[in-house]
């Protein structure tokens, strides 16, 4: 969800002239909002590349600043599924960990294909054995 976020980049047009962190950003113009880039950030992550869950451990969302980590957007357009979604992960997760053990087959960076959402851009091929 940080490093590979699903909805990788979203997208914005301003309504009336605004100005944002110094940006003037006239009426009509497009903005593009990029989880992708803001969650790796090194401003917000020390070793932002690297794959470290337990990161998260010590609180470090509480830490951030808003919207350093935003996989499911924000605001009045806020991902609505987002309950749903966590709590299928977390069951989906823990329930196949629990019944099979996975072992990676192919390249462990396998590229993005970015789309409507981020997708691995070469197959992620796993063993599957009890
Ligand atoms: C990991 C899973 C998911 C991710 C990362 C995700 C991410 C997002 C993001 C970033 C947005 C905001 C888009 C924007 O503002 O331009 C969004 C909107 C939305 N999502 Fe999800 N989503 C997920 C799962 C779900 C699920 C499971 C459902 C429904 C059961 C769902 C339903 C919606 C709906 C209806 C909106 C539009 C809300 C609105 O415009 O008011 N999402 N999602």
């Amino acid at each position: 969800m940080r490093l590979y976020p699903p909805a990788y980049m979203m997208f914005r047009e301003a309504s009336e002239d605004v100005a944002i962190g110094g940006y003037r950003i006239p009426e009509g113009e497009k903005v593009t909002v990029p989880q992708f880039h803001v969650q790796t950030d090194p401003r917000w992550y020390d070793d932002p590349e690297t794959f470290r869950p337990s990161r998260w451990l010590a609180g470090l969302e509480d830490d951030l600043p808003d919207y350093a980590y935003f996989p499911f957007g924000g605001g009045p357009r806020h991902c609505i599924g987002m309950p749903f979604a966590m709590m299928e992960l977390k069951h989906i997760v823990t329930t196949i960990a629990q019944a099979v053990d996975l072992e990676l087959l192919s390249d462990p960076d396998p590229g993005f294909a970015p789309g409507l959402t981020l997708q691995p851009a070469d197959d992620v091929r796993v063993r599957v054995s009890k």
